[in-house]
């Protein structure tokens, strides 16, 4: 007999599949330069591999964010409850991943009441991750969200009492991934699920020195460049295609007009492709490349003058004194 799959499981699975098929042959045959959406990085190998490159020293992005929610969780809990010293009964995190950042937080809320907190991710095994990382809090509940962001927040905002403010964390510089005017429409759909009062911590990486960007994003362990090439390796295990996947290299470029790193791989010799659960074949030339993800860094004010157009104010914000990374805590009108 054969086994039995939850239906619902089935078709949820088969439309995320569908979907990353679409979305890869309308990257690879789009005319113009080749490009494939960076949340695709992160399946499970490619989450391990980021877990491993937040561990760099030449990649102080995570620590700092990390720092900066540890120093200044108290802070951060006070300010979100202010000024009616409303009740956070709701923590909501796009892309959680571990869930690690949001421990210092979530201590400082359950000392005051029970909290639940709502991590939003497209990995099971990130959202499993969150259940063994933080079930020891007293006070905490955890409900998982396997979905899109906007999707989960739509939820999280639903389902919360009357009276229960929600305060939504984007951390890790995940912004940057959107360009700038991306970020702000994002900023935009966010407001819009939100009440008068709720709050919306959010990590940027701020402008650093050229050099020391490059570093970060092409490590002499070669850690970054798996990453980047594990997104072929995805195409070719989920999508059954042929990527050679030492025929790519790893390139990080720092955009001076755009301010943010690109990421690309490129084809050291020429080599036709086949993706046939995409439908399609592709030739990539020598030397062509394709765009795999942006981040851009940020001026200090940026965030607030982003999330201002959008109905926000800033309530606070934190800089880390060690790598250039800011927590803009802001607040919706
Ligand atoms: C998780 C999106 C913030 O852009 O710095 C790390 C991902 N890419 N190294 C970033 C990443 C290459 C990271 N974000």
């Amino acid at each position: 007999m054969a086994p039995r799959i939850p239906a619902p499981a089935r078709t949820a699975r088969a439309r995320a599949q569908a979907a990353f098929a679409a979305d890869v042959r309308c990257g690879l045959l789009r005319e113009g330069p080749k490009e494939l959406p960076s949340k695709y990085l992160y399946d499970a190998m490619g989450s391990a591999l980021f877990e491993a490159i937040s561990l760099l020293p030449e990649y102080g992005l995570t620590r700092a964010d990390e720092r900066l929610l540890r120093r200044h969780a108290g802070e951060i809990a006070a300010l979100a409850a202010s000024p009616a010293r409303a009740r956070i009964g709701r923590v909501v995190e796009l892309g959680s991943g571990t869930g690690k950042k949001a421990r210092w937080l979530l201590e400082e809320l359950c000392r005051r009441h029970s909290t639940s907190y709502f991590p939003i991710d497209v990995s099971r095994a990130a959202l499993a991750a969150c259940r063994a990382e933080l079930g020891d809090i007293p006070a905490l509940r955890i409900t998982g969200c396997l979905g899109e962001y906007l999707d989960g927040l739509r939820e999280a905002a639903a389902g919360r009492g009357s009276g229960e403010r929600m305060l939504v964390l984007f951390l890790g510089s995940t912004i940057g991934n959107f360009d700038r005017a991306g970020g702000t429409r994002f900023l935009g759909d966010v407001r819009r699920i939100f009440e008068p009062g709720d709050g919306l911590l959010l990590g940027t990486d701020l402008e650093k020195p050229e050099a020391q960007l490059l570093r970060g994003y092409d490590d002499p362990l070669g850690i970054t460049a798996a990453f980047n090439r594990n997104l072929l390796a995805r195409i070719n295990r989920e999508l059954g295609a042929n990527f050679d996947l030492r025929n790519y290299e790893h390139v990080a470029r720092y955009n001076q007009a755009e301010r943010r790193i690109e990421m690309y791989l490129r084809a050291e010799r020429e080599q036709t492709v086949r993706i046939p659960k995409a439908g399609f074949s592709v030739t990539l030339r020598a030397g062509e490349t394709i765009w795999t993800e942006s981040s851009h860094k940020y001026a200090p004010e940026e965030p607030r003058r982003m999330a201002e157009q959008c109905g926000f104010r800033q309530a606070a914000q934190w800089i880390d004194a060690e790598w250039s990374f800011a927590e803009t805590l802001l607040l919706a009108s």
